[in-house]
């Protein structure tokens, strides 16, 4: 009997920067959720500071967001690991990308129309320590901007996020990560103008308003 295939679907750094082992990388989109800034990875060693995760589109439709709204397609690759690697990539897989992240297998639809394809994907829940939770863009824009970790600096993989989401198709950009890299860039320019040093910042910026949970709220205020 032929191997089941196994894809692995990205929405963040796994656009620009593939797994080990792939022999198809297919443009495309999934649905059901909505990409945010809202992972916490400073310390780990894979991730430079504040991420995307995928947040449920029904659960982020319960929250207040300044970025109000969200495109139905979540744009990104789909990669087909080589059969014979497979085991080798999902032990890869575990070491680089579980912190923080659950796994869970969505349809993926590409691009030329073709059949979906069922693909495991990695999203940081909002049960996750390192779940962050709405915030002000502005806040957030800064935060990232001050953010480096052994991987580079945050607003690089920002910028990389940005440029990679763009090159996939016309229709793939994503408002709240060209709002954030606009944003971003605003202050790199003011930093520069006024001779002002970039100091690291350690700052929390969540502002958590969830319509659903009050409690859950507080708890992530807290962190
Ligand atoms: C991604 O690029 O899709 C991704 C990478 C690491 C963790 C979660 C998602």
């Amino acid at each position: 009997m032929a191997a089941e295939e196994f894809w692995l679907y990205g929405y963040g750094s796994l656009i620009w920067k593939p797994p080990p082992h792939f022999d198809r990388r297919v443009p495309g989109w999934v649905s059901g959720y909505v990409r945010r800034f809202w992972q916490d990875h400073r310390g780990t060693p894979e991730a430079p500071g504040r991420v995307v995760t995928l947040i449920d589109r029904s659960y982020w439709e319960q929250l207040t967001d300044h970025h109000d709204t969200a495109p139905d397609k979540v744009w990104g690759v789909a990669y087909r690991i080589i059969p014979d690697k497979v085991a080798e990539v999902k032990d890869y897989l575990d070491i680089r990308e579980i912190n923080g992240y659950s796994i869970h297998y969505t349809p993926f639809h590409p691009a030329d129309g073709s059949a979906p394809i069922r693909t495991l994907v990695y999203i940081g829940t909002p049960d996750n320590e390192q779940f962050v939770g709405p915030q002000d863009p502005q806040q957030l824009a800064e935060h990232i901007l001050k953010s480096q970790g052994p991987s580079g600096l945050n607003k690089d993989y920002l910028f990389g996020l940005e440029t990679s989401l763009d090159d996939l198709s016309p229709e793939s950009g994503d408002i709240h990560v060209s709002d954030l890299a606009r944003r971003v860039r605003a202050l790199e320019k003011d930093a520069q103008a006024s001779g002002r040093p970039l100091e690291p910042s350690n700052a929390p910026t969540s502002d958590f308003h969830s319509k659903a949970s009050t409690n859950e709220a507080e708890e992530l205020e807290k962190e």
